[in-house]
């Protein structure tokens, strides 16, 4: 990622050539990573299983990845932040998150359009950014996405698989990890609403959102995020 800090933007820089040549996933590397960070990257990956099992059109691979990431992320998360020694929870958020990037290579969606605009602007952590606004994005996208939501409902753990239910999981889950409510809490005052929505509808992600949303709509969404998340 780079941030273009003239605009107050960031962009992905993206092509075969700068893929790694190996990739070590060695949870013990993560041992030291503090609770708040460990919280924060780990509903990043979160939310990349999320948005990316979510973008329209037909790709098991990526799709079967984001479900088995979820699967592993639901069951380590709060582990991994309230246990931190804990090598197999650490495993399971090293292991779910690889398989979770593996899967948004069909695209993202509106939770990273705004996060990556708000970050460019207040250098707020992308994962918390993109962990307060998660609920708000849920609740405008997964109404009508009832099949997809019940197997990610599954994947997780979850009890119930309705799309209210999921919502209400994925807050507790927030909850649990500390999340604050509302962007305002990190700094983001509601005056940057205007200017945030305009440029999130540039971002890569916006395009593959399965909802495209108005200007308004997304202003509203950033608004809410900024003032009340959850
Ligand atoms: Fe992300």
């Amino acid at each position: 990622m780079v941030t273009y800090l003239k605009e107050g933007m960031k962009f992905c820089m993206w092509h075969p050539d700068v893929r790694p040549s190996l990739a070590l996933l060695d949870p013990e590397l993560t041992i030291g990573l503090p609770a708040n960070l460990t919280a924060w990257t780990g509903a990043d990956a979160l939310i990349h299983g999320i948005e990316g099992y979510c973008v329209p059109g037909f790709n098991p691979m990526c799709d079967g990845a984001a479900l088995e990431g979820l699967s592993l992320i639901s069951k380590s998360l709060v582990t991994a932040v309230e246990d931190p020694g804990n090598l197999v929870a650490r495993g399971g958020m090293h292991v779910g998150s690889c398989l979770v990037g593996i899967s948004f290579l069909k695209g993202l969606g509106l939770v990273h359009a705004i996060a990556h605009m708000v970050g460019a602007e207040y250098n707020t952590h992308h994962g918390l950014t993109n962990a307060i606004i998660l609920p708000v994005v849920l609740k405008y996208n997964l109404p009508g996405m009832e099949e997809k939501v019940k197997r990610m409902s599954e994947a997780m753990q979850f009890e119930d698989h309705s799309v209210p239910s999921f919502i209400s999981n994925i807050e507790k889950l927030l909850d649990r990890i500390k999340i604050p409510k509302s962007l305002s809490e990190i700094g983001v005052p509601e005056d940057c609403v205007d200017r945030i929505a305009e440029k999130a509808m540039k971002d890569q992600a916006f395009a593959t959102n399965p909802r495209l949303a108005t200007l308004e709509e997304t202003k509203e969404i950033t608004l809410v995020s900024i003032k009340k998340a959850r």
